[in-house]
């Protein structure tokens, strides 16, 4: 089974799908993000790596329209993308959240079939209710969001309400929803938080799989191991700069890439671990 459908397929190997270049995001006198440029291409898997406040999120909503970068641009396969969320879903990003953001009381399934309203004719008022004439529509958007269900792990749980599902399957949700919109390319923000480590390695197999499908990704994390078995290339960001890009080994011994992580003890201020507003 293939994730990706025909559309959304990518033309030829190693194509540039994303191309972010100088993107600034300022927050009154802070400078969460600065100038930090990043290039991802067709079958990718990149990671996003850095302490916490270093602007990763922050980063990621700029890519996705969720934030309008103070400065800077976002191409995707070639063309500007204007800042906002529908028409970014539209190009093929997708995203999942650090915190999880799921329809509580909706189904798996159904939450995996709103994702799936933006690729459709009806919308999802008209979906809801049920008129007859979208109902072939609404069976074609039952049975892949069955599939993608399955796709990620969870073809069990199609009936399971969204809040009763175990932690490490509403991130697998999460997936399954951002999948449903037919990306090209998608951005995982923390996919292994609060994950133990053979729901960890399950969700490494998943990346994987969702990349042989045709995919890119983009990675946040900061468990490292992780990091470093799953990317081809990662990308270090302290204080809202690109520290250094490189393949996973060079990031890894890179002795400023530990300095930033463990501090030099004299100008860190504590930081909490889930930053408050780092998400809207
Ligand atoms: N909406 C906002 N308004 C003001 N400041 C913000 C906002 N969002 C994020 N910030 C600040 O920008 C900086 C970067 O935050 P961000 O959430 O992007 O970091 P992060 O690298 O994702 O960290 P973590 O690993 O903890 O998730 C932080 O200092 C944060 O407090
Ligand atoms: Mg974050």
């Amino acid at each position: 089974m293939t994730v990706v459908e025909d559309a959304a397929r990518p033309q030829a190997a190693g194509e540039t799908v994303l191309e972010a270049t100088g993107v600034t995001m300022r927050f009154g006198g802070l400078l969460a993000v600065n100038d930090v440029n990043l290039t991802v291409r067709e079958g990718e898997i990149v990671g996003l790596i850095g302490p916490n406040g270093a602007g990763k999120t922050t980063f990621f909503n700029c890519l996705t329209g969720l934030y309008k970068p103070t400065s800077g641009q976002v191409r995707f396969s070639g063309t500007p993308l204007p800042p906002k969320p529908r028409a970014v879903v539209r190009a093929g990003m997708a995203r999942t959240f650090q915190n999880i953001r799921l329809f509580a009381n909706m189904t798996a399934l159904e939450n995996v079939m709103v994702g799936r309203y933006c690729r459709t004719s009806a919308g999802a008022l008209t979906s809801v209710l049920h008129g007859p004439k979208f109902r072939r529509e609404e069976e074609a958007t039952r049975a892949r969001a069955q599939e993608l269900l399955e796709f990620v792990g969870l073809g069990r749980s199609a009936e399971h309400l969204a809040r009763n599902m175990p932690y490490g399957d509403q991130r697998r949700l999460e997936i399954a929803r951002a999948l449903a919109t037919d990306p090209k390319l998608i951005l995982l923000d923390e996919p292994t938080a609060g994950m133990n480590p053979q729901e960890t390695r399950q969700a490494s197999d998943l990346i994987f799989k969702i990349r042989d499908s045709g995919l890119s990704v983009v990675v946040i994390e900061h468990d490292m191991r992780f990091i470093f078995n799953l990317c081809d290339r990662v990308l270090c960001l302290v204080r809202g700069e690109a520290l250094i890009e490189g393949t996973p080994e060079e990031v890894q011994s890179d002795p400023r890439v530990i300095e930033a992580y463990i501090g030099t003890g004299e100008d860190d201020d504590e930081v909490e671990d889930d930053v408050p507003g780092g998400e809207v």
